[in-house]
């Protein structure tokens, strides 16, 4: 496996220290998943070491194709890895998750606020209680006052907030985020992440984002994981010590350093 280095930038004071000292809410063991395909076999991910503590907002970036999606789909157990495993931890089993896509994956013929309590409509029914934690979840995303409408009827950053506030219905101790904000114009999507942020902040979630984007992933993540071409490995660490909220520091030398410093890392 090649070398992680762990580069820390100085602190710059009002550090937002969450995942000091506690346990990982899981550990990636020397993951490696091989696709075999009519065409021949494809070594998607070879010994991704590594893990998320509790709390903490992990980003991974990496070429397009150098199975990042695959990372994600093997942590939601949709896909199994051909090598290593999943440790959960003491429990054995993956906490509360909570899932956003590249797509939005809403269902066209339900109105935002059942898109946003699926999770339950999926076991049956909602009650009022489902129904008002959709509707503050609809608040906490920005996006109040469109409960009753379809998705259809909302913008494309509009859905991506929706299936952000499903992904967050369960209450998840661990989020995964594959590129939700993707196909986002570029002023959306600085506004989302902010949002994002300030959600995070104030839940202290574990996350995991998946992104293209260095800027996106300095700005919300406490320690950026890069990855190679395929086969992915984890070429380099960064961890990210600027204080938050970041929205602050974006213009800020330290942050475009780090963004630089990853850049290099990067073989896009
Ligand atoms: N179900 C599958 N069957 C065969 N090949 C797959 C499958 N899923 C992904 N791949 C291949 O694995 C590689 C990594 O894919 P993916 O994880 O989607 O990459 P990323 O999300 O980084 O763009 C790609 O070459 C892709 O074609
Ligand atoms: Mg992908």
């Amino acid at each position: 496996m090649a070398e992680t280095p762990v580069r820390a930038v100085p602190p710059a004071g009002n550090v937002h220290v969450l995942n000091a000292g506690r346990e990982p809410v899981v550990r990636l063991e020397g993951i490696s998943k091989r696709f075999e395909t009519k065409s021949g076999a494809v070594q998607a991910l070879e010994g991704i070491r590594s893990s998320i503590g509790a709390g903490e907002f992990v980003a991974v970036v990496g070429p397009s194709g150098c199975g990042k999606s695959t990372l994600l789909r093997i942590l939601c157990g949709l896909e199994q890895p051909t090598q290593g495993k999943v440790d959960w931890g003491k429990e054995g089993h993956a906490p509360r998750l909570g899932v956003a896509f590249q797509e939005h994956r809403l269902l066209p013929w339900l109105s935002i606020e059942q898109n946003v309590m699926l999770p339950r409509l999926m076991q049956g029914s909602a009650s009022a209680a489902d129904r008002e934690r959709a509707h503050g979840l609809c608040r906490l995303v920005g996006l109040s006052g469109f409960e009753k409408r379809r998705p259809a009827e909302l913008s494309g950053g509009m859905k991506q907030r929706a299936s952000v506030a499903r992904a967050l219905f369960t209450d998840p101790e661990l989020l995964l985020l594959d590129e939700p904000f993707g196909a986002l114009d570029a002023l959306t999507r600085e506004q989302i992440t902010a949002d994002t942020e300030r959600i995070w902040m104030e839940r202290q979630f574990a996350a995991l984002l998946i992104t293209h984007s260095i800027s996106e992933a300095v700005h919300l993540a406490d320690r950026v994981i890069v990855m190679s071409a395929r086969p992915g490995r984890i070429v380099a660490e960064f961890k990210i010590d600027l204080p938050r909220p970041r929205t602050e520091v974006l213009g800020s030398p330290e942050f475009g350093k780090l963004c630089s410093d990853i850049r290099k890392k990067l073989e896009l």
